[in-house]
């Protein structure tokens, strides 16, 4: 099938990419000339694991290529994704923009049937908003299907591949057929394609990202009080996730969600709610919770430290909002950093990825951050040691060369990487995330 994909972020290059291993033709248009020549000439522009060997191999067999021009890109294209960014507004609402312009250029240029597809996230209604922003000037039959993406950052092409479901919402058989076909090699081990209406489909998508969201959030909760009445978060976190109906996954309590979804998706649908006259209790408070959980660690350094952070050092590993990505949106580390340097304190870090994102981003606190070269050297002369993101390479350290680097013994771990007794055998000072401390 020939298909385009309008916007190349991380979600339209994934989605191109994936359509293009599975043997369809596909163009990428963006805006962007240099991102456009830089992808033509096969150097990408994200980081995902297990994506550049895709790309690679579509773009020298030629099933995958890229434009800036939209006439070009949709020629002889059947099926036509619209990936654009839907940043939120000053309201909280997903500025829809990007994606109206496009689909009424769409209108203008468009000579023959083409199913249009909202990939991007966008709130109940949007597809009604595309299709009349496409009608003004269009003389071809079109349809206008939602099918939103539910990839996680640094596993998203298995997700593409693989997915536990894919959903469809369209009312049009024609267009049903079309996306059916193109769905099929993804789903030949049994899994689900869930046809559905439109906006039953746009509003999947939030209440995905938000469920997940709550379940962090109340585990979060439950940790806190874990520590108030001394028991165990891990414990807990086992005794009811064993429970098929509460499953063992997304019960990790740390330091708050963060990244580009979660975040977004929550506050869109509160004011989602709110505009027709709702209020959404819960998710107002999913989002309390972790705005107060991204400085969860502070007091415990600041009473450790007598509450005189001044002229202190801290060692910080885990920049990017989770481990496997690059991407610092909405990074609690970035929270830890801001209000570390407002105390008075240094810091270095270190991540895998992340660290030329944070260094753009913090260009104006040049001298007050090192960018150690290594998860060692970042540990350097440093007071105290801050965990912000669960890496790998963080999971099962050197703790000798851990102890002989750092001035003190001391852990704070928001992602609850190591073993209490471990770390009372070690001789650490340990704090973590709902559990018991070990005290020097
Ligand atoms: C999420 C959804 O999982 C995905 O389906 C959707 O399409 C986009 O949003 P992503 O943002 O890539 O994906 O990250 P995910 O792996 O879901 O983690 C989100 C955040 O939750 C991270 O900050 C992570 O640290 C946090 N998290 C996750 C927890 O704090 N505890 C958990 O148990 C799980």
């Amino acid at each position: 099938m020939k298909i385009t994909v309008v916007g190349t972020g991380y979600v339209g290059l994934v989605t191109g990419t994936c359509f293009a291993e599975t043997g369809n033709d596909v163009t990428c248009v963006d805006i962007d000339a240099n991102k456009v020549k830089k992808l033509s000439s096969g150097q990408i522009t994200i980081y995902e694991p297990g994506l550049e060997k895709l790309f690679e191999r579509n773009l020298k067999e030629g099933r995958l290529s890229f434009t800036t021009s939209l006439e070009e890109g949709i020629k002889g294209a059947e099926v036509i994704f619209l990936a654009l960014p839907t940043p939120p507004g000053a309201d909280g609402a997903a500025d829809l923009s990007f994606v109206l312009n496009v689909a009424a250029h769409l209108g203008k240029i468009m000579t023959d049937y083409k199913v249009i597809v909202d990939k991007s996230t966008v709130p109940v209604g949007t597809a009604e908003r595309v299709a009349a922003a496409i009608a003004e000037n269009c003389k071809t039959p079109f349809d206008v299907v939602s099918n939103p993406e539910f990839l996680r950052e640094g596993v998203a092409v298995d997700d593409f591949m693989k997915p536990d479901r894919v959903v469809i919402g369209t009312t049009s058989e024609r267009a049903r057929k079309v996306m059916g076909d193109l769905y099929a090699p993804f789903v030949r081990q049994g899994n689900p394609i869930l046809f559905m209406d439109e906006k039953s489909a746009e509003l999947t998508k939030y209440a995905a990202n938000s469920f997940l969201a709550t379940k962090i959030s109340f585990m979060n909760e439950i940790a806190i009080l874990c520590e108030k009445l001394g028991a165990d978060v891990d414990m807990v976190r086992r005794g009811i996730g064993s429970d098929d109906r509460i499953g063992k996954r997304f019960l990790f309590p740390g330091i708050g969600y963060g990244g580009s979804c979660f975040p977004k998706d929550v506050q869109a649908l509160v004011k989602s709610s709110e505009d027709v006259q709702y209020n959404f209790k819960i998710l107002n408070a999913v989002m309390d919770v972790n705005e107060r959980q991204k400085l969860f660690l502070l007091p415990k350094i600041q009473n450790y430290f007598n509450n005189d952070l001044g002229g202190k050092h801290f060692a910080l590993w885990g920049l990017a909002f989770k481990p496997n990505t690059d991407d610092i949106r909405e990074a609690p580390a970035l929270y830890i950093i801001e209000a570390l340097l407002a105390a008075g304190a240094t810091i270095s870090v270190f991540d895998p990825e992340a660290m030329s994102n944070v260094q753009r981003l913090l260009s104006n606190k040049n001298g007050k951050i090192v960018y150690a070269e290594h998860q060692y050297t970042c540990l350097e002369n440093a007071d105290a040691l801050i965990i912000a993101t669960e890496w790998s390479v963080f999971r099962t350290p050197d703790f000798q060369k851990i102890s002989t680097s750092l001035k003190n013994k001391v852990i704070f771990d928001g992602r609850n990487l190591f073993d209490i007794a471990r770390m009372k055998e070690l001789g650490y000072h340990y704090e973590s995330v709902g559990r018991i401390p070990v005290s020097l």
